[in-house]
């Protein structure tokens, strides 16, 4: 993978430290705005969002002209504001759900710009979806083609599809975002036949428009390799319809994956310069193959925010326990981060007052649930000193994190506050313990 050098020290470019020491977000230092909104407190660095959709979009037209497409996976983070920033700065949205799709009809998104995936749309998903004018349908199975075909002739209409397969690749990341390997909950597998049987279905289909085909391979993806493979495979799927079946896709969306930067030891990817190399790949490849290379598309999530967001915390309770460790807990937890929980996953979390003393005292950085395994990250170094009322800042926070965000133990969830141009307004409020009864009958 082609990684860039990050000039400023810290692991974002978006992170500095002020005059004092404190740390700052987006030219921003956290304190204030810890004041103001409470935590934990969710910030996202809006300029930080538009860059990355531009680098992307510039990127594809390099590579591709105007035959290609940036499709926002919007279950990377999605709220109403992010989907005007999406609209705003031109991209498509990858949506999952009638939550997300209805989200971004409240934003006033193009929903012709969508593409609507799951495993599981049910026939009051699909009809929703129609019905807003969803642009496509990323079909899973041979099942949902059948109702997509039913309810598209019901309503007079030809949807446009494309179908998911699976390319039989493992992506080289932990197990739960490996999706594009034949053992897979999601598509359908080339190596089976399973893709040759569901495209000869839809092409038979009256009310479905077949219009190419999807695969995606993986999250947290480092392995530049993993994109070639994977293109190989759907570039000489392509052909093989061509030939078998006389249809020539006009659309091949490569799905999204690349990995982003947690901790110091993981690399910058340098997405302009892949994308390029990709694109070069894609294009002797397809000529090779005697095709005309569909229109591509990527759809990164994770890449598009992450390293857009930051969550602030206050510490609370400092739990030394002599000749064993200490833990440092904090007012979130699980509930506004379960990555930790669920996959391991590395973060940094720094002290938000002063840069880190020559020494320093390795501590857990623990949240407020009734759950040992309520665990933001082991071996954090911090200061010696560290005390209630501190705040602490985990980075990298902006992909999956108020997405995947629970009210375990009736936690309210932290707001989302956009932080632009040297001030900040919210975009999500905080929940209220009323908000936490509002369902209850
Ligand atoms: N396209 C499809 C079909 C996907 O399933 C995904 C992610 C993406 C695009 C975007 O992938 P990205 O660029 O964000 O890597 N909750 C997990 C991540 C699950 C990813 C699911 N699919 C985590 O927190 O690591």
């Amino acid at each position: 993978m082609i990684v860039t050098e990050n000039k400023s020290g810290m692991i974002c470019s978006n992170l500095s430290r002020d005059e004092s020491g404190e740390l700052c977000f987006a030219g921003m230092p956290l304190s204030p705005l810890a004041q103001k909104y409470g935590t934990p407190l969710y910030l996202y660095d809006e300029a930080r969002i538009r860059e990355r959709c531009r680098t992307y979009l510039g990127a594809v037209r390099e590579a591709f002209g105007d035959r290609a497409r940036v499709l926002y996976a919007s279950k990377a983070a999605s709220f109403r504001r992010l989907y005007e920033i999406m609209r705003e700065e031109g991209m498509g949205i990858d949506v999952v759900s009638r939550g997300e799709i209805y989200t971004a009809v409240r934003a006033g998104f193009p929903l012709e710009r969508a593409y609507f995936h799951s495993n599981n749309k049910t026939d009051e998903d699909i009809a929703y979806a129609m019905e807003h004018g969803v642009g496509y349908f990323v079909v899973d199975n041979e099942e949902e083609l059948y109702a997509i075909d039913r309810l598209a002739t019901a309503r007079g209409i030809q949807q446009r599809v494309l179908l998911r397969l699976t390319p039989g690749i493992d992506p080289h990341t932990y197990a739960a975002v490996a999706t594009g390997k034949v053992d897979s909950k999601f598509g359908s597998a080339i190596e089976t036949g399973q893709a040759d049987a569901i495209t000869r279905l839809a092409l038979s289909l009256s009310h479905v428009a077949l219009k190419g085909f999807h695969c995606h391979v993986g999250s947290q993806v480092f392995d530049s390799d993993v994109y070639f493979r994977a293109a190989e495979v759907m570039l000489s799927f392509v052909a093989h319809m061509a030939r078998t079946e006389g249809f020539l896709a006009e659309e091949l969306d490569i799905g999204g994956g690349y990995g982003v930067r947690y901790v110091a030891e993981q690399p910058e990817i340098d997405i302009a310069e892949n994308i390029r190399e990709v694109g070069e790949f894609m294009t002797r490849r397809a000529e090779e193959l005697g095709i005309t290379l569909p229109v591509v598309a990527f759809e990164p999530g994770r890449s598009i925010v992450a390293d857009a967001g930051l969550t602030v915390y206050t510490v609370g309770t400092v739990k030394r326990i002599p000749g064993y460790k200490t833990y440092v807990s904090v007012d979130g937890g699980m509930t506004d981060n379960p990555r930790f929980a669920l996959y391991g996953s590395p973060y940094t979390i720094l002290p938000v007052a002063a840069d880190l003393p020559e020494e320093t005292e390795s501590c857990s950085v623990v949240g407020r649930c009734c759950e040992s395994g309520d665990i933001l990250q082991e071996n954090v170094p911090l200061p010696p000193d560290m005390a209630r009322g501190d705040l602490l800042a985990c980075l990298t926070t902006g992909a999956y994190h108020y997405s995947m965000a629970s009210n375990y133990n009736r936690i309210p969830r932290p707001p989302v506050v956009m932080l632009a141009d040297g001030t900040s307004y919210l975009a999500v409020r905080r929940e209220t313990p009323e908000d936490l009864v509002a369902l209850d009958c």
